[in-house]
């Protein structure tokens, strides 16, 4: 070949070299791709042909090495320039200003500036660049010494194999490599569908991933990585501040975090470590706690380090979440759909200070993909205001003589059969709740729930002496209760009897759409229910829809018209609705014209933050019920803002647009009086 195709085809190869680390950074670091998917293998596609084609231009630089070379036999062992510290813990606020005092004994009381970084539970590694280019990553290990995983960490996307900028000729940066909260899930279920033990956390599952021998097994998974820390940089001065030594990494292409924080004095470090506590459910990864690192690198070096914990940072750790415990028994729920809930009976286990006895199981398909049995020690989790869950059983801690969990093939409650619908995850009791205790039970509390016919004073207690005393055999058997009837219930007193009745006289006002939901007609909740009723305006013109109609609505699948539609057409059904029609509630079309169902017709909400009296779910239904419509963003044609704990960015687009506000107490006075037929209040 003609030694000046060869230059010309060196120079290509260069280029797309070039183009291609560019657009892994737009992709993996900055999130903001400039290019498609298909331009990007084109591209990729014609580096691997050159360089099939004239090996002599091959590099271990190039990006068609990510994938991983052939396994290893062992990771070699890397020492590490500069130790990689570990952190002291603070596990309450309290700590913290321990913490606080501890330092200003040695430098003195003063206000200083921190840096606070999301703790993500990883793993820490060490990335070395030799002019520029990545030449040793390793694994903490004890600190001192780490494993050699440079093949494994190239195929981590948002790793740049040459960095930006202006590096210095040798510089050693560290982070932690981890898997998102949905891949762990994802790696999971495949392991559970191949048999495999499942990982109990990300961090594991980041762990196993990163230390394989076969860096394909590596390049499969999602790792990602946040650097937080130079190491050692040789002949360079690196700023004195934490902050911008952040900067520089990301000047080099180094993906930091963007939840990273600069805040001053500690009583700003205590708010928003604890503050964090909250929104670390929002965020796609799991994180442990928070890391605080004073941010002035001088003081950094005047306090040093006590063994392998420096004093100059401390980990803000949350409450744990997690914990082992035994399984004693998998006993099943049956809901008001039917539907067979499977839970376990635990050996109490304290998590985050809280005792846990009872969990979900979620679903039969869930238990028999985990293989989660009776006798068996699981990891439980509890997190935030969910239900505690069974994660998984831990295989090496299996006793002898257990066996698979077999779902019961009768309903405990009626004994009618058990039947897993195909496709569906969940299993049901064949009866309906005419004539199943359990499900008529669940049903009833569903049906004067809040979000539903809201009847106050009909919880789980009246629900049963109800049903007991064979008062009610379906939810309109509710209409009818007397005074006397109810007088004869336990407990019951004039004042209550009376009470009670009063609020069911009231329940047959509330909107058609929170009846419907009530109905508990299988996979129709509130949103599905105010959909339904927006498309047909109203439950009877709802019943003589097509199952065709039906899945033809927005947001409303085959799944869901197919249930509908069998809902109305069981003949008991019917005659409940008969027997709500004659008791007054709102089956047909509304009486008055245009919007009078629709108390909040045209007004457009936004909500942010957190409520406390109710799901933001719940919420949304209640104003979309009412005809008002919900939304993600603030733009002029917002009614209110309605704003609850800890707002987003939200707040600022509604001030910056004078958009009015509404905080929770606010929006619950609305919600009242227009399901309450006043009419209602404009902004
Ligand atoms: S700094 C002082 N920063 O926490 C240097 N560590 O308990 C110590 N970690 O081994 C590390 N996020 O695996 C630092 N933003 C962060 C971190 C972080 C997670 C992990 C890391 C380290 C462990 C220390």
């Amino acid at each position: 070949m003609v030694m000046q195709d060869l230059l010309a085809i060196r120079e290509r190869v260069e280029e797309l070299r070039r183009q291609i680390e560019y657009h892994n950074y737009r992709y993996y670091v900055l999130d903001a791709p400039e290019i498609s998917d298909a331009e990007y293998d084109q591209l990729m596609e014609e580096l691997r042909r050159l360089e099939a084609e004239h090996p002599e231009l091959q590099s271990p630089e190039s990006p068609t090495q990510r994938v991983g070379a052939g396994p290893l036999e062992a990771f070699g062992i890397v020492e590490h320039r500069l130790p990689l510290l570990s952190l002291a813990n603070a596990f309450s606020p309290e700590a913290l200003r321990a913490w606080h005092a501890r330092v200003a004994r040695l430098i003195g009381e003063r206000t200083l500036r921190y840096v606070l970084e999301p703790k993500i539970d990883g793993l820490a590694v060490s990335l070395t660049y030799e002019q520029g280019r990545l030449a040793v990553a390793a694994t903490r290990g004890d600190g001192l010494h780490g494993e050699n995983v440079t093949a494994n960490v190239r195929t981590i996307r948002s790793v740049p194999l040459t960095l930006q900028g202006d590096p210095p000729p040798v510089v050693e940066v560290r982070g932690e490599v981890y898997l998102s909260r949905a891949a762990f899930e994802r790696i999971n279920a495949e392991r559970a569908e191949a048999g495999q033990p499942l990982f109990a956390n990300p961090r594991n599952a980041a762990a196993g991933s990163l230390r394989q021998l076969d860096p394909r097994i590596t390049a499969s998974r999602p790792l990602d990585i946040f650097f937080y820390q130079i190491g050692y940089a040789e002949g360079a001065v690196l700023p004195r501040s934490h902050w911008d030594c952040l900067d520089l990494l990301r000047a080099w292409g180094l993906r930091t975090n963007p939840e990273n924080q600069l805040v001053e004095g500690i009583d700003a470090v205590i708010e928003a470590a604890v503050a964090w506590e909250h929104r670390r459910e929002r965020l796609p990864y799991d994180i442990d706690g928070v890391v605080i690192k004073i941010d002035d690198r001088d003081l950094q070096a005047e306090l040093g380090a006590v063994g392998r914990e420096p004093r100059w940072a401390i980990a803000y750790k949350f409450a744990p979440t997690q914990a082992t415990t035994r399984l004693l028994k998998i006993e099943v729920n049956i809901g008001r759909t039917g539907s067979v809930n499977p839970y376990a009976v635990l050996e109490p286990v304290s998590i985050g200070g809280v005792v846990v006895k009872l969990a979900t199981l979620h679903n039969a398909q869930d238990v028999r993909r985990k293989d989660i049995r009776e006798g068996d020690t699981v990891i439980v989790q509890r997190a935030g205001e969910v239900i505690p869950q069974v994660i998984g059983p831990v295989l090496s801690k299996r006793p002898p003589n257990t066996r698979p969990y077999e779902l019961p093939t009768h309903c405990p409650s009626c004994g009618a059969p058990i039947e897993q619908p195909p496709g569906e995850a969940m299993a049901y009791c064949t009866n309906n709740p005419a004539g199943c205790r359990a499900q008529l039970f669940e049903l009833l509390k569903h049906f004067a729930s809040r979000p539903c016919l809201e009847i106050d004073g009909l919880g789980e207690k009246l629900a049963a002496a109800l049903l007991d005393a064979g008062l009610v055999h379906d939810v309109a058997d509710l209409y009818a209760l007397t005074k006397e009837q109810l007088l004869r219930l336990d407990r019951m007193g004039d004042k209550s009897a009376e009470n009670l009745l009063a609020s069911i006289a009231r329940s047959k006002q509330r909107p058609p759409a929170r009846l419907l939901h009530g109905l508990g007609i299988r996979h129709v909740g509130g949103e599905t229910a105010a959909r339904l009723l927006d498309a047909f305006g109203s439950i009877d013109a709802l019943s003589q829809a097509t199952e065709a109609e039906i899945a033809a609505v927005e947001g409303v699948g085959p799944t869901i018209a197919r249930s509908v539609r069998q809902w109305f057409d069981e003949p008991r059904n019917q005659t409940v609705l008969a027997k709500l029609r004659a008791a007054g509630l709102p089956l047909g079309p509304t009486a008055t014209s245009g919007t009078g169902g629709q108390p909040l017709a045209g007004q457009a909400f936004v909500i942010t933050g957190r409520l406390e009296s109710m799901s933001r779910a719940e919420a949304e239904a209640r104003l979309r019920a009412l005809g008002a419509t919900v939304s993600d963003t603030v733009s002029k044609k917002t009614t209110y803002l309605v704003v609850g704990a800890e707002p987003g960015s939200k707040l600022k687009k509604a001030q910056a647009l004078g958009t009015p506000l509404l905080d929770e107490a606010g929006l619950l006075a609305l919600l009242e009086a227009a399901e309450h037929g006043a009419p209602a209040a404009s902004a």
